[in-house]
């Protein structure tokens, strides 16, 4: 695995510290929010603040704790999909080719297929777990990645892959939504653009909606902002200031979820009730070899298979730990049936996302609930 990542410093004390100013006497460690839509004005191009949906002090703060922890430039955006749309629209136009994982997250493929083929952008889409090849990127203008990818947990070769896609002239951009900005860095791994749903583990309370990109190259850094100015996809400064104060656990979050996730997948791989299990931190899994290469911390995901969506139904009604719920990096053990989302994938397949609780709490729970869905088929 990769150390630390940028930053020289352990990842604990990055995430505590991100963003923060010098501490001064007798001022707060962490400034309040600042939910401001109207200032005094200052001077022409002074660089004072004069209107909330331009800038803030607040979005600043955690922009600059986004960009040392990625190891580049970030922007925060209203949602991850606000995040995603926005790299996809300022770096394509007409007549341009865009790559997209056909096993990623499945609003990134609808918003290609139904929003952009319509505007002239041809689309290809490419499955995770195949190495990238020269046709796979051949006339491209940016290859979206999603490592690993959701809901199947695929890991793609992220190195690999940004040379390919390079070597052909194309921009490269990875949605890092699943490992978050300490358990994957993109940018370091040749990415230009890391594209992540703060939504999910980032800031991992369930109680607010965000996205974030980040860039190494200033000029991209520009067209985002510029793109965001213009569409208006800004996230609130409460919401912002509640992701800066969550930032600061995701080492301890992640890696607890991550060995939850963990004991969990050998737990499942090991019950009669279950015939595929996911999890790149499973020695035994094809992503493994790459993950343990380019990730710090596997994360909180568990991709299963159970026989049927009643089967699921059974599960999640037997489990009194594993909450029925979309989205994933809760502080909370959820799980959720991809099908009913309209993923392509088996009505069987479920995506946990574990929770930071005890795992032998977690392990004793799962295994009683897939016990329950045996003697229920019985
Ligand atoms: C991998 C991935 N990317 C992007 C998004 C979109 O994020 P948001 O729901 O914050 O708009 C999601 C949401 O589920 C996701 O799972």
């Amino acid at each position: 695995m990769i150390g630390a990542g940028p930053g020289g410093l352990g990842p604990s004390t990055r995430a505590v510290r991100a963003g923060l100013p010098p501490a001064e006497r007798g001022q707060p460690l962490r400034p309040g929010p600042v939910p401001a839509a109207i200032y005094h004005l200052g001077g022409p191009g002074d660089g004072t603040d004069g209107y909330g949906r331009v800038d803030n002090p607040t979005w600043r703060g955690y922009e600059r704790a986004l960009g040392e922890l990625e190891g580049g430039g970030a922007l925060v955006f209203s949602s991850g999909l606000a995040a995603l749309t926005a790299v996809l629209l300022t770096a394509l136009g007409p007549g341009d080719t865009v790559v997209v994982p056909s096993d990623g997250y499945y609003l990134a493929r609808r918003f290609v297929a139904e929003r952009l083929v319509s505007q002239g952008i041809r689309a290809r889409e490419v499955p995770t777990a195949a190495p990238l090849t020269d046709a796979d990127v051949a006339g491209a203008t940016l290859v979206l990645l999603e490592s690993p990818s959701n809901p199947w947990l695929d890991v793609r070769d992220l190195r690999a892959a940004a040379d390919v896609a390079h070597a052909a002239g194309a921009a490269v951009a990875v949605d890092n939504t699943a490992a978050t900005p300490l358990g994957q860095f993109p940018l370091a791994l040749g990415a230009d653009y890391s594209i992540c749903s703060d939504t999910k583990a980032t800031t991992g309370h369930g109680d607010l909606v965000l996205g974030h990109v980040a860039v190494a190259d200033p000029g991209l850094l520009a067209a985002l902002t510029g793109w965001r100015r213009m569409t208006g996809a800004v996230p609130g400064p409460l919401e912002v200031w509640l992701a800066h104060r969550s930032l600061a656990t995701l080492q301890l979050r992640l890696t607890r979820q991550s060995d939850n996730a963990l004991a969990l997948a050998a737990a499942l791989r090991d019950h009669p009730a279950v015939s595929e299990v996911r999890h790149p931190g499973l020695p035994s899994d094809p992503g493994h070899e790459v993950a343990a290469r380019q990730m710090s911390c596997f994360g909180g995901l568990v991709t299963f298979l159970l026989p049927s969506a009643g089967a699921v139904a059974a599960f999640l009604d037997a489990s009194r730990l594993v909450t029925d719920a979309t989205s994933f990096g809760d502080l909370h053990t959820t799980a959720d049936r991809r099908a009913r989302w309209g993923d392509p994938v088996p009505p069987g397949l479920v995506r946990l996302s574990a929770g930071i609780e005890d795992a032998a709490d977690l392990v004793a729970d799962v295994r009683a609930a897939l016990d329950a869905v045996v003697d229920s088929a019985a």
